[in-house]
């Protein structure tokens, strides 16, 4: 009995001190603290290019063990001026990924798939900006070992700078993501002509979004012209709060 606590002891110090940076311990779906953002389904719907917001700020990656990567980030960013004027952006991308000898991970998006909202109710006036967006992303390296205090496999990212990433603890394995594959294998590679809908074999860009919002029921966006669409003040008292939400969670953990 007590050896095999010794054992797990040790094998638990092993892993902990070992830390793995190989596609193999890569793989599967990350998380950060807030166990709130996860890829997949439940964050974009490819079919109505519709992004849904996560209770609570945080981001995900996911990673499959043949090269794909899925990612997935809700952040808000606070307003040093005004503390009641926060940023909320919502990103999704997926593409392949790269490890290099030297341990750099560079993960490639698939450009035509990508999408942002992006909320500054101060600015905006409460119009959230719902774009294309494609940003080819280079960490440093990585690290994989068992957290002690969590019980968990976390993922620690670093920047190219060498800047830590919030610690992205294993929420899946295999991964949960959409397909890996372009989704949007007909748009244009053009995003500008998407946008103002000036391809008339596909729809634009904002109809789509808009059709998604109202088939859900979740806001009453009202189209106001070709660029983007009015979230309501609900919608948009409702956001702040949850950020708040957030923030105070973040701050209580
Ligand atoms: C990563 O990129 C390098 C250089 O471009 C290439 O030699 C290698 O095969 C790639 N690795 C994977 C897993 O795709
Ligand atoms: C690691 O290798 C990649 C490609 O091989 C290169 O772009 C990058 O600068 C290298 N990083 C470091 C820190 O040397
Ligand atoms: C990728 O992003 C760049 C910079 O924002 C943009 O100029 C380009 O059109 C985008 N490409 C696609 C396919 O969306």
């Amino acid at each position: 009995m007590l050896q095999s606590i010794f054992v797990v002891i040790s094998a638990l110090l092993i892993a902990q001190t070992h830390a793995d940076s190989t596609a193999e311990s890569l793989h599967g779906t990350w998380s950060s603290k807030s166990n709130q953002v996860f890829t997949g389904p439940g964050f974009y719907d490819p079919i109505d290019e519709l992004l849904i917001e996560p209770s609570l700020p945080g981001i995900s990656y996911s990673f499959t063990e043949d090269g794909y990567f899925e990612e997935a980030t809700y952040q808000v960013k606070g307003n040093a001026k005004d503390p009641s004027c926060p940023v909320a952006v919502l990103i999704f991308q997926h593409g392949t990924y790269n490890i290099s000898s030297n341990g750099t991970l560079v993960l490639t998006p698939f450009k035509v798939d990508g999408r942002q909202l992006l909320s500054e109710p101060c600015v905006d006036k409460g119009t959230s900006t719902y774009s294309r967006y494609n940003q080819t992303e280079t960490f440093k390296s990585f690290a994989v070992s068992i957290d002690p205090y969590h019980g968990q496999y976390k993922l620690q990212l670093y920047q190219f700078d060498g800047a830590p990433v919030q610690p992205l603890y294993l929420a899946y394995r295999p991964p949960m993501m959409l397909p890996t594959e372009t989704l949007n294998p007909t748009a244009t590679d053009d995003s500008s002509a998407e946008e103002t809908g000036s391809s008339n074999s596909k729809r634009s860009l904002s109809n789509l979004v808009k059709r998604g919002l109202e088939n859900r029921q979740r806001t009453n966006a009202v189209k106001t012209n070709r660029e983007g669409f009015i979230f309501t003040n609900v919608f948009w008292y409702f956001s702040v709060l949850m950020i708040g939400v957030g923030s105070v969670a973040f701050l209580a953990y």
